[in-house]
């Protein structure tokens, strides 16, 4: 973290886990538990339809909800899908965009990634960019290339002054789930290489204002170390996010 520079931002991704009403009750009894923390942001990012429930039950608390998905048409014959507008409109702040389970199993890609972005910025929704490689693509060693081409293409036609909204994502998908998480010093590598990627093309001060977080089996135990690498800023943390302390206590831990 170097919190001189960018804002520490924790978000949980529950993936698809939790009815409206469970998502109440997390909340309720999460701003029960928060604290005054402030040193870093708070993000939920739930199931669509759970958006008017988390809204309404972080009204009153500092938790910014997300979606995890969007389309990138403002509107039209796409059966399932939801536009950037519609996510606004209900007073969603964030949205996750690639996350490596969208590439895998629904045929994400870098250009569609690049699109949503794109829609997510002419909305006023802030993306959270998802970049990561596989292990396979890992022990063959082109981590470095892979990341650099996700990132470069995420941000195709988007201006220097629109860079302070965007949000990156390093989750390596061996890590996601697995229990395996990348070392302190493997996070802070490609974070700090998704910083370069974005200092090339932008210039130092874009670039030290962007958050990066980490994402893949963060939790309550490992979280501090992650979060004590200068190019860490934050978790997207999928498990540990749907129990309300451990959720705490990695928000906490970016508190140290
Ligand atoms: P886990 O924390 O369950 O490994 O999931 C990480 C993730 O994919 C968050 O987006």
């Amino acid at each position: 973290m170097n919190r001189k520079y960018r804002k520490t931002i924790i978000a949980g991704n529950w993936k698809m886990n939790k009815t409206p009403a469970e998502t109440k009750a997390f909340i309720d009894e999460l701003k029960g538990k928060l604290g005054k923390q402030r040193w870093c942001d708070v993000v939920l990012c739930v199931p669509f339809v759970d958006i008017p429930a988390a809204v309404r039950a972080a009204r009153d608390a500092k938790v910014a909800i997300a979606a995890q998905n969007m389309h990138w048409e403002k509107s039209g014959a796409f059966t399932g899908e939801v536009s950037a507008e519609m996510l606004k409109e209900l007073g969603v702040k964030f949205v996750v965009i690639g996350h490596s389970e969208r590439r895998q199993y629904f045929a994400e890609t870098n250009e569609t990634v690049n699109l949503k972005v794109k829609a997510a910025l002419e909305n006023g929704l802030r993306p959270i960019i998802c970049v990561g490689e596989s292990l396979e693509e890992r022990e063959a060693d082109i981590t470095a290339e892979l990341i650099t081409t996700q990132v470069k293409i995420a941000l195709r036609d988007i201006e220097a002054d629109q860079m302070r909204k965007i949000v990156f994502a390093y989750e390596p998908i061996w890590a996601i789930g697995t229990g395996k998480t990348a070392t302190a010093e493997q996070a802070g590598e490609i974070c700090g290489l998704i910083r370069s990627v974005i200092r090339a093309k932008y210039g130092a001060r874009v670039a030290r204002s962007v958050t990066i977080q980490y994402g893949g089996s963060m939790n309550p135990k490992n979280a501090e170390e992650l979060l004590a690498q200068l190019d860490v800023d934050g978790g997207l943390i999928g498990g540990a996010s749907l129990k309300v302390d451990d959720f705490i206590s990695i928000i906490n831990a970016s508190n140290q």
